[in-house]
């Protein structure tokens, strides 16, 4: 079986895709690339001022550029942010030459995993949880229907998502 072109990891924000997708990358012999990342290098500026300064549809916006930009890349595991499935036009570049893995996370895992994070301004709230509840009820069934492989990363090591992956790509 010949390999993808791209690998694309979807999932909400402390699935893991950053640390994942770099474990990955480098497992099979693939760039590592993360679309938030790079909107941050090329904007110069941190998301948190993208969102204060243009508002979500302005990050948005960077984020389907970024998509069409890095929708041809070869040999490439794709790190994308949480937010990628929400705009229908996104879709086709998402799954485009591509393996897309949807780490799906409990939201118990999620709520661990972004305590105390600063650099995602949805959950700079009173009820960081009660909004990452929202956001997988509506993002939830769109991951599940972009994903060719579904791999579920509670209680898992990184390290044994990775092996899991491998095996199934
Ligand atoms: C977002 C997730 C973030 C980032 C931005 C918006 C979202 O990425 O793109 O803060 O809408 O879920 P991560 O999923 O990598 O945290």
């Amino acid at each position: 079986m010949s390999l993808p072109k791209r690998i694309v990891l979807i999932g909400p924000m402390g699935a893991g895709k950053s640390t994942i997708g770099r474990m990955l990358a480098r497992e099979m012999g693939y760039r590592f690339l993360d679309t938030d990342r790079i909107i941050e290098e090329r904007c110069g500026a941190n998301i948190p001022w993208i969102f204060d300064v243009e508002g979500e549809e302005g990050f948005r916006q960077r984020e389907t550029a970024m998509l069409e930009e890095l929708a041809a890349e070869p040999e490439t595991v794709l790190a994308t942010g949480g937010g990628a499935v929400m705009r229908p036009e996104n879709h086709a570049l998402l799954k485009k030459h591509s393996v897309v893995v949807y780490l799906r996370t409990s939201i118990e895992q999620q709520v661990e995993r972004t305590r105390k994070d600063r650099n995602r301004p949805l959950l700079q709230n009173d009820d960081p949880e009660g909004v990452l509840r929202t956001l997988f009820a509506v993002r939830d069934p769109l991951y599940t229907e972009l994903a060719d492989i579904i791999m579920h990363t509670d209680r898992k090591s990184p390290r044994l998502v990775v092996r899991q992956l491998v095996n199934r790509i």
